[in-house]
């Protein structure tokens, strides 16, 4: 540093937005964004949920037309999760062609499929009178292996209601492998796997559980991952890639950004980050008091989390932004 100060000047590429705009590192674009939804049996209008403004549980109809606002915004997929009228202890409306989940693919890959990719939760939390991921053994403990049959047959229906890319989020062991193995035996081979690999039990699931009327008691700690583990994050990753996955995922996204830049160090195929409902909720819900901008922080949260390493990111603000202008 002489007399007169710095000669190095960090500063002179923020001077103006032109010089800004050229040295930004990180975009975030409609196609890096993928909007969660949820469609409930029975339904004939969209409902708000409470826990998440802004966000609705939706009747058919109004998931089509959503649908078609999101392929019009540019939004790189959609990602469905059903509300089903009545559970059982298998969670027989997973698998059922007639099962909300699949009647609701069905209507939405007709309607844009050619223009977004659709995607759909394969696991049986939704559909169980339990709550739990996966169906129960004598003792009222997840059953990994009797599990992995029925997402087996899941996977196959979803792929016949016209699902392009299946969301692995039950964190079975083995569930990726044994999905690949059931739709290359159906014959559908170019169904795609999304494996949420590094799934963290989570508070901040708090209000998806709402938004699916979740019957949960007790938690998911036996299958999810534990918060302070980010080797095991990354073990879990390694595996989904050695059973075929297509693209991994890292989720929640903001408390666990150092895994998602361990697992995109590592994978030779695309990952994707879920900024999951209680992050979205924790932004709706300060701008909702005049606490926080709620778009600027949603924005800044996406682009920290492509900046860590995602190629993808699941928002449930994806088309809010974009319909505002703010993601182009
Ligand atoms: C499982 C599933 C969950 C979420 C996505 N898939 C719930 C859970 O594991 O408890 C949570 C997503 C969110 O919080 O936004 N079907």
């Amino acid at each position: 540093m002489s007399d007169l100060g710095p000669s190095i000047r960090p500063r002179r590429l923020r001077t103006t937005p032109a010089m800004r705009r050229l040295v930004s590192e990180t975009d975030l674009r409609p196609r890096h964004l993928v909007l969660p939804v949820f469609v409930r049996e029975g339904l004939d209008a969209a409902q708000p949920i409470a826990s998440m403004p802004g966000v609705d549980q939706h009747s058919l109809d109004s998931l089509r037309a959503l649908s078609v606002r999101a392929a019009e915004a540019g939004l790189g997929g959609l990602m469905l999760f059903g509300v089903p009228r009545a559970r059982d202890a298998v969670g027989s409306g997973a698998t059922d062609p007639d099962g909300i989940l699949n009647v609701a693919t069905r209507a939405i890959a007709a309607e844009v499929g050619d223009a977004l990719v659709v995607q759909t939760d394969l696991c049986l939390d939704e559909f169980t009178d339990h709550g739990h991921c996966g169906v129960l053994d004598a003792q009222g403990r997840v059953d990994n292996d009797a599990t992995l049959e029925r997402y087996a047959d899941m996977a196959v229906a979803q792929a016949e209601a016209g699902s392009q890319l299946l969301g692995l989020s039950g964190m079975m062991d083995g569930q990726t492998a044994v999905a690949r193995a059931a739709l290359d035996a159906a014959g559908f081979p170019d169904v795609a796997l999304l494996a949420y690999s590094a799934k963290y039990a989570s508070a901040f699931y708090g209000p998806f559980r709402d938004a699916v009327e979740s019957a949960l008691v007790g938690d998911r700690r036996t299958y999810q991952l534990d918060p302070g583990n980010g080797r095991e994050g990354v073990r879990e990753a390694m595996l989904d890639l050695d059973e075929g996955a297509d693209v991994v995922m890292v989720k929640p996204a903001l408390g666990y950004l150092d895994v998602l830049r361990q697992v995109a160090d590592i994978s030779p195929v695309p990952v994707w980050a879920y900024m999951v409902s209680g992050e979205y909720a924790m932004i709706a819900a300060a701008a909702k008091n005049g606490w926080i901008d709620g778009d600027r922080a949603q924005l800044e949260a996406l682009t920290s989390i492509r900046r860590a390493g995602a190629d993808a990111v699941l928002s449930y603000a994806a088309l809010d932004l974009v319909e505002k202008g703010l993601v182009t």
